[in-house]
């Protein structure tokens, strides 16, 4: 069985907590759909911790990993902006005094797969039509052309990320976790897991999410962390916005 997880987002208390639980579980591999870091206060612990499934192609990149590796940052809000250089210097060090590690972790997180293929079915970060980019919202099953569009690129069936709210998504429209209870069966028509997000999940449940997947069933799992660790370090560094500390806390 495998276990997915996404957007860590340096968040290691939901990191660690996800990976205990993972550790009860019958899970012989984990993916990670990317944004390992950004936003949350311990990038590089979390890099540290997961850079053995990032030896290989069992991690993808993020938008974040894009950000902090090639400068991308344009599109991010003037927080997330904030925080991406917050988390260059805690990667790679300050300017002119680079960290013994930069290179390696360069060379890691650049050179990330933006999508991977295991037994047929995708695993990306964004979307299977831009892989680290693109949203596909529960709002966008209305926007039919471009869920047609992004279901045209899709042969069976995929994993993503990015928008931290857990579901699926069909041709027929969007199920929440809860709508499923929590279970998805695959089959023949073609889907879109979002696995939510480990870190900074975004659908009013502050559980850290993610989800597991044996090859037929795909099941939603959420796990409590304590939120406050990771809400009081993110207070204490002035580069990272406040309100990256007061949403973890409502799953906002
Ligand atoms: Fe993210």
């Amino acid at each position: 069985m495998k276990a997915i997880i996404s957007d860590v987002h340096g968040n290691l208390a939901a990191l660690e907590a996800v990976l205990e639980d993972i550790d009860s579980k019958d899970v012989d591999e984990i993916v990670c759909l990317g944004d390992v870091v950004g936003y949350g206060p311990e990038p590089v612990a979390c890099l540290e911790k997961l850079s053995y499934l990032m030896d290989g192609v069992r991690c993808v990149m993020g938008n974040h990993e894009e950000a902090v590796t090639a400068g991308s940052a344009d599109s991010f809000t003037s927080r997330a902006k904030r925080a991406i250089e917050w988390t260059k210097v805690q990667l790679f060090g300050p300017e002119g005094n680079p960290h013994p590690d930069a290179q390696a972790r360069m060379e890691l997180l650049s050179t990330l797969p933006t999508i991977v293929e295991r037994d047929g079915t995708f695993y990306v970060h964004g979307s299977p039509r831009n892989h680290t980019r693109e949203y596909i919202t529960p709002r966008d099953v209305r926007n039919k052309s471009k869920m047609k569009a992004i279901f045209d690129q899709l042969e069976t069936f995929c994993f993503a990320g990015h928008t931290h709210i857990a579901g699926v998504f069909t041709e027929e429209g969007f199920s929440t976790p809860a709508d499923l209870m929590n279970i998805y069966l695959t089959g023949t028509e073609k889907a879109i897991v979002n696995v939510g997000s480990v870190g900074q999940p975004r659908d009013g449940n502050p559980k850290a999410s993610y989800a597991t997947f044996d090859g037929d069933t795909v099941i939603f799992r959420r796990v409590d962390y304590d939120v406050n660790r990771t809400a009081d370090l993110i207070y204490s560094i002035s580069e990272l916005d406040r309100s990256l500390g007061d949403r973890i806390k409502v799953g906002r």
